[in-house]
């Protein structure tokens, strides 16, 4: 994998899809892989209490399907059928040759070579959990978004999605702390801006939900008083993951909320800061921002 062609990443009209060998090294981020598998662990102990077999679609699986690699192994046919979506056709083929190495013909996976923002799910096989990371700090550059707006417009309210909720926030990093020694209670969160989740995305449920196809976040303005930056050298955007239930991700635990720089914060600053922001899916998706300088009477 570790070749051009591994390497490249590859560019969409709604971000990026990983290159093959660094959908692999995910794998490393050992916190994120554990608490994704720990999270998905909950929501299958959850569904197979009710109902078998359930049917779990993986969008984005890399050359590996690490995510649902132990389950498979756990689980009978009897009880879990799977759909696999990989965009990136290396990682696909990689795929299908790990799949045909464990021995794994015999359990009931379909892998599938496409676009998840553009898949159509197939009503009377609705899966049960959906589960994608496909993400970066700050919800940047890949297609978590998309993907997950294409897929819960399409089933129903039951549908577990992993991860359950992702937050975005406007922050604050103490000042005087050497970057190695940072923790995440080094932070402050100001103020969420952004929310993917089922609850968030299609609040009124299944209604809007097949014209939910031109979609625009609604725009936050987060304000910081001049008194409450004291102390603090600079404006960040930070992300937290609820996996599932307890199982989360929380502030600068993994690469994926590792919080992002967005502003220094001078020393003798006398203005107060609104921060306009607002989600945007494009060829490289992010929380956009505008930084706003005021003088107290302005916010008065
Ligand atoms: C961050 S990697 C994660 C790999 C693996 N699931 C893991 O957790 O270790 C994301 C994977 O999703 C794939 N991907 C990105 N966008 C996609 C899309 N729109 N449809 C299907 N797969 C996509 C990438 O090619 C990459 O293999």
């Amino acid at each position: 994998m570790d070749t051009e062609k591994g390497r490249n990443d590859i560019e969409f009209e709604n971000g990026k899809a990983l290159g093959t060998y660094w959908a692999a090294l995910c794998l490393d981020g050992l916190l994120r892989t554990r608490q994704f598998i720990r999270g998905i662990n909950e929501a299958i102990k959850e569904k197979t209490n009710n109902k078998k077999p359930i049917h779990i679609l993986y969008a984005g699986t890399g050359p590996f399907a690490t995510l649902i690699l132990p389950f498979i192994f756990r689980y009978s046919k009897q009880d879990i059928k799977y759909t696999f979506l990989e965009i990136n056709p290396f990682s696909f083929k990689l795929l299908k040759n790990v799949i045909l190495k464990l021995g794994l013909e015999e359990y009931n996976i379909s892998l599938i070579n496409s676009d998840a923002t553009k898949y159509q799910v197939d009503s009377k096989n609705e899966p049960d959990i959906i589960i994608s990371e496909t993400m970066q700090n700050a919800l940047a550059k890949e297609q978590q978004v998309p993907i997950f707006l294409n897929l819960m417009r399409q089933v129903k309210n039951e549908t577990i999605f992993i991860p359950e909720k992702i937050n975005l926030f406007i922050g604050l990093k103490k000042a005087e702390i050497p970057l190695e020694e940072i923790q995440s209670k080094d932070y402050k969160k100001e103020m969420k801006v952004f929310e993917v989740s089922k609850e968030s995305m299609f609040p009124s449920n299944n209604l809007n939900k097949a014209t939910a196809t031109e979609v625009s976040f609604t725009k936050k303005q987060t304000i910081i008083r001049n008194e409450k930056l004291k102390g603090f050298n600079q404006i960040v955007i930070i992300t937290e993951i609820q996996v599932y239930k307890n199982e989360k991700i929380e502030i600068n635990e993994s690469g994926l909320t590792t919080p992002l720089f967005i502003k220094d914060i001078p020393n003798d600053l006398k203005s107060s800061i609104s921060i306009d922001t607002q989600y945007i899916i494009s060829s490289e998706p992010k929380l956009e921002y505008k930084i706003t300088y005021h003088t107290p009477n302005q916010l008065a």
